[in-house]
């Protein structure tokens, strides 16, 4: 007979879209509440007291006051960026060259991606991260390398290798052909192993021959079933170039769109400064964009009208772009998230902020049916917060009269120290040990 594990505490419960109606109608949090676990997946959700007598043997562990929610989802990041996050005082272009390109030279080397790929996924756990869909480089080793430290460590995760043929520096540079046939290789070794999943990667228009943005889209359509990530209208001076190396587009979306790569499973970065005719054809087609708020300040890019564009209906996840964002963790995230909507004049719920690094970058990512949602059949990924994980929280939580009060301290105050405990697979993760570095 398997083991059940029953978690006690207050339950963050999604069951609709908080942007495309009422938040009040599309979550919900039981302060009563209590996930059952049984077999790596949850097989129930609901009230503490019923539970309780429903699975008398199942094994107790009582979260208190603590939030249960499912394990945050990073629907955009760099890996190979760990090393260089927080690197000072440039904008897209430059900070490319100057940080970027550098530190993702160092990748055909497979002991540097090993390690730079454990040393992330550890600091995503540390964070409550459960599930990234990141960027490699162009090295297929460092897509071998992700792909085996979230396997050890049974993490669901996409990623894919960087394909760039042109605008980059020797060294960092593949081909249409190579790029297809690596990227297909790959496709093969790893999609549907385990909980992998593959991404075919342009990095952005720039860096791509219009001959390579049409192997990828090929490749593509005899994978349908991957993911496609790129960037898209992230900055001013990067889609004047864009209209420069591609004067026959319509706008910047239409140099992946000549090429087959728009669809539902695309997942666009940024998308700060869009056109009319891109906001439609993103809406029409299905495909999702990744919102990176730390990054799009950090790196001076500008501020995306996340309201309006969930509201749309185009599926929106949430993302730290590591190491173009300033931060690894989710909390700070949804409150640059916050603070960006604010400026453009919308008050973002913490109901819709949470729903967005949850079950909102799952369905970015299509993996709505997998993991995001605290309900029956999902994958038991799980991230416990500390609603009082540091004095300057808990004499605010103290105030809060309402439990959406009590919570959003800690989405705009809180980082890793809120993170009580994450479960991977119906596992609890061992804590991290405390650093004296
Ligand atoms: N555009 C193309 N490559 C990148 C990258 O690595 N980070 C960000 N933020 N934007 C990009
Ligand atoms: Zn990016």
């Amino acid at each position: 007979m398997s083991t059940q594990t029953l978690l006690l505490g207050q339950t963050f419960e999604a069951t609709g879209n908080p942007f495309t109606g009422p938040w009040e109608e599309a979550v919900r949090v039981n302060s009563t509440g209590a996930v059952l676990l049984e077999n790596g997946l949850i097989e129930a959700l609901g009230d503490a007291a019923l539970l309780r007598k429903a699975h008398p043997d199942a094994k107790v562990i009582d979260y208190g006051r603590h939030l249960i929610c499912p394990g945050f989802i990073d629907a955009h990041v760099h890996y190979p960026q760990t090393a260089i996050i927080a690197s000072w005082g440039k904008q897209l272009i430059d900070w490319l060259n100057t940080y970027t390109f550098p530190e993702e030279m160092r990748f055909g080397d497979p002991d540097h991606a090993a390690r730079t790929a454990a040393t992330y996924l550890d600091l995503a756990l540390d964070n409550g991260t459960t599930t990234v869909c990141s960027y490699a480089t162009i090295h297929p080793g460092s897509v071998d390398a992700f792909f085996e430290a979230a396997l050890a460590r049974k993490l669901r995760v996409v990623a894919g290798k960087t394909c760039m043929d042109r605008n980059a520096p020797e060294g960092l540079r593949d081909t249409a052909r190579s790029a297809y046939e690596d990227s297909k290789a790959l496709i093969e070794r790893w999609h549907g192993q385990a909980r992998l999943g593959y991404a075919i990667t342009p990095r952005f228009s720039p860096t791509s021959t219009p001959e390579q943005l049409a192997a990828l889209g090929a490749l593509w359509s005899e994978y349908p079933d991957c993911l496609m990530q790129t960037h898209l209208s992230e900055q001013l001076p990067e889609i004047d170039w864009v209209r420069g190396l591609f004067p026959q587009a319509r706008d910047y979306l239409d140099t992946y769109e000549a090429h087959g790569l728009i669809g539902p499973r695309a997942v666009f970065g940024h998308a700060i400064h869009l056109e009319p005719r891109e906001i439609d054809r993103l809406r029409d087609t299905g495909a999702a964009l990744a919102h990176c708020p730390t990054s799009n300040s950090f790196i001076g890019s500008g501020l995306m009208d996340l309201a309006g564009l969930a509201a749309r209906g185009i599926p929106l996840g949430l993302a730290t772009d590591t190491g173009g964002g300033s931060s690894f963790s989710m909390l700070r995230t949804m409150a640059a998230a916050y603070e960006i909507a604010q400026l453009r004049g919308t008050a973002l719920h913490p109901s819709q902020l949470l729903w967005l690094a949850t079950a909102g970058s799952a369905r970015s990512l299509h993996l709505q049916d997998r993991i995001g949602r605290l309900a029956p059949g999902m994958e038991a990924d799980l991230t416990i917060l500390d609603l009082a994980s540091t004095a300057a929280i808990a004499q605010r939580r103290a105030r809060a009269e309402t439990i959406w009060e009590a919570v959003f301290p800690t989405i705009m105050m809180g980082d890793d120290r809120a993170i009580a405990d994450v479960w991977i697979a119906g596992s609890k993760r061992p804590r991290p040990a405390v650093s004296s570095a």
